[in-house]
């Protein structure tokens, strides 16, 4: 909780000493990637080989500029070179050895992404895997190992000129293969920004935001009315089924009002608002049960 709410207080910081919506996102996500007990930046989780392979996104709500970068391993905060993508390229998103040496080149900073609490969880991973009977798929072994581990981090901003923000970064799950690429460096499913509608960003499993389209999902749903906690929760509804896995959402309309739900059974978030003193931690949004397919 306490990153959670370091994170707030610096996304509001940023705000209130003039800083735009993108601005206060990028440093919101900052606080939480350089906050090793996250999923994302140092403290990574490490893939299949034991390597951190980073994604992460950005978007801007007022003219729907985006910047993502996927399987990054060089810089210290990928959430800066997804920003970078945005502004200073033509692109949307730059992937792999390409998007490190454009890191190189934009003078960011690097970093040691593995910590020695993910050195030892892979460890433990590996040891599981390896130790499944041998008729049984690697396919589904490496489903199963992918899925305890989804600390994926995301922010939502509005500023006092009511543009919207959306920003995530993660390491992905832990035991993926190499050169997976997952929701969070794919705009619409692991973030989404639209000064008309609204902002929304996912955390879980990012095989199931991608084929959903989650982020996307949730801003359609604030534009066709619904409130952004009732888009959140349409969101969450919609993972029956076989494709169950613990996915949690938050969303903000252009108005500033705070929506947030869960499948899983812990997502701690935080917000804060003009007129509050402080952040608010939650240790959990509304759990939602998905409705069956
Ligand atoms: N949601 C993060 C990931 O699965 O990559």
């Amino acid at each position: 909780m306490k990153g959670v709410r370091a994170s707030v207080e610096s996304g509001y910081e940023t705000l209130t000493t003039g800083g735009s919506s993108v601005d206060a996102v990028e440093r919101a996500v900052v606080e939480m990637e350089d906050t090793p007990v996250f999923n994302a930046g140092v403290g990574s989780a490490l893939n299949l080989v034991g390597e951190t392979e980073m994604d992460a996104g950005i978007m801007d709500g007022s003219n729907l500029r985006a910047g993502t970068v996927a399987i990054v391993t060089y810089p210290k905060n990928p959430i800066r070179l997804a920003r970078l993508v945005m502004e200073k390229t033509q692109h949307v998103t730059l992937a792999g050895r390409p998007a490190d040496t454009f890191a190189r080149i934009m003078r960011l900073e690097p970093a040691e992404h593995r910590t020695r609490m993910r050195t030892r969880m892979w460890r433990q991973a590996l040891k599981e895997t390896m130790e499944n009977p041998l008729k049984r798929k690697i396919s589904t072994a490496l489903r199963q190992r992918s899925s305890p581990i989804h600390e994926t981090v995301g922010a939502l901003a509005v500023d006092s000129s009511g543009n919207l923000a959306a920003a995530t970064s993660t390491g992905g799950s832990l035991m993926k293969l190499p050169g997976r690429v997952g929701d969070t460096a794919i705009i619409g499913a692991g973030c989404y920004a639209n000064n008309r509608t609204g902002a929304a960003t996912v955390t879980g499993l990012g095989e199931t935001a991608m084929r959903f389209l989650l982020s996307k999902f949730i801003c359609d749903r604030m534009a066709s009315g619904r409130s952004s906690q009732r888009a959140a929760e349409a969101a969450m509804r919609l993972l029956g089924g076989s494709e169950f896995v613990p996915m949690g959402a938050i969303s903000i309309d252009r108005h500033g009002r705070i929506g947030a739900a869960q499948t899983s059974k812990f997502m701690p978030w935080a917000f804060r608002t003009r007129n509050m003193p402080q952040a608010k931690c939650m240790p959990k949004a509304k759990i939602i049960r998905p409705s069956a397919r």
